[in-house]
């Protein structure tokens, strides 16, 4: 009977596990492990106060993190059980992982192979319309993860999105303390280790596409060329579940970590987009005009095909593993 995976595994696991996408690259996490078991804490230290009050996009920062975790242990022959949110006197600890022995998968493998190249593209997407069956591939992934995926393809639909999307960015841009959180973690150099770099985010003025991105102060991506008119032929997905809680928002996180690796499996580019869900009003009129009622939304993921010859887009940074991890002897 094995011990669980070593040091080497671990820290590799965990690795992975830090390439996940967070807002900001805000990187609002912990870890921990002792062998065969890994715990991962929030770092409220990181939450962005005003953009994010309730901690929801931690916990999503989290969860994705989380489920980079469980790919990478997976593909490495670990099997993992997942004890999400075990202690509710403790509002950091948000998992305990425990590993057994596993035969990795030729799709695990595949998966945690995307890990290291993934990006967060903000640029505009080819005219070629993600395949159907590639969207219906991300569904099943993320209700392997208890999430629920939207494609906004009615046009109707769609265009209700983007008018939310739209009025959200509006109203977080004329927040003087949004724009300066904002600013304080944008148009990074490449060697900060958090923040979202310059090279990664459009220039001032650039308007790639018809979906509202974020404004990032400071970037220095180039309009795409393009046609006059053209549409951008982007799939909105919007990620939600039936509830609206701590659990959900992490489990969302897996949600939008599986769909943002299965996409980048198929050559996809990929963007998460939350201004929406971080505005009430917005976040309301999404449920309430582009959901049915019942489904709680939690993030939108743009999708595409990247245009032919966009020059590959560099690694944003992260914090030294060191500073992130704790071995188990260690206080928290
Ligand atoms: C919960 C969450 C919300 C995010 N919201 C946005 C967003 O609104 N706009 C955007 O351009 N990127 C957004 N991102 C992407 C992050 O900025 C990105 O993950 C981070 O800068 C690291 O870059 P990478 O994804 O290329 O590794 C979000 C990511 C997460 C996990």
């Amino acid at each position: 009977m094995s011990d669980g995976p070593g040091d080497e595994q671990l820290w590799s696991a965990v690795d992975h596990a830090t390439r996940a996408p967070s807002v900001h690259n805000t990187q609002p996490w912990r870890w921990r492990w002792e062998q065969g078991t890994v715990w991962l804490y929030a770092d409220w230290s990181r939450q962005l106060r005003v953009t994010d009050p309730r901690g929801w996009d931690v916990l999503m920062s989290c969860g994705a993190a989380l489920h980079h975790l469980r790919v990478a242990l997976a593909a490495a022959g670990w099997a993992t059980e997942v004890r999400r949110l075990p202690d509710p006197t403790d509002q950091s600890l948000l998992a305990v992982v425990r590993t057994r022995p596993h035969q990795p998968t030729e799709q695990e493998r595949r998966t945690a192979s995307v890990i290291p190249e993934r990006r967060s593209d903000r640029r505009r997407y080819d005219l070629w319309q993600v395949p159907l069956a590639l969207i219906r591939e991300m569904e099943e992934r993320a209700a392997e993860q208890g999430v629920t995926v939207r494609p906004m393809t009615d046009p109707a639909t769609r265009y209700r999105l983007v008018s939310a999307m739209k009025e959200a960015a509006e109203l977080q841009e004329s927040d003087e303390a949004y724009v300066s959180e904002l600013a304080t973690w944008s148009g990074r150099l490449s060697q900060d280790v958090e923040g979202v770099p310059a090279a990664n985010t459009l220039a001032a003025g650039v308007e790639d596409t018809d979906v509202p991105t974020r404004h990032f102060p400071g970037g220095e991506l180039p309009r795409s060329p393009r046609q006059l008119n053209e549409p951008d032929a982007g799939t909105l997905l919007v990620l939600g579940s039936a509830r609206e809680d701590r659990l959900s928002w992490l489990r969302a996180g897996e949600g939008l970590s599986a769909v943002l690796l299965c996409a980048a499996e198929h050559g996809l580019a990929s963007c998460p987009l939350s201004q929406v869900l971080e505005v009430p009003l917005t976040r309301d009129a999404l449920r309430e005009r582009v959901l049915d009622a019942q489904t709680h939304p939690h993030i939108v993921v743009r999708v595409g095909c990247p245009l032919l010859n966009a020059p590959p887009l560099a690694p944003p940074p992260r914090r030294p593993l060191a500073e992130v991890v704790e071995r188990a002897t260690a206080v928290r």
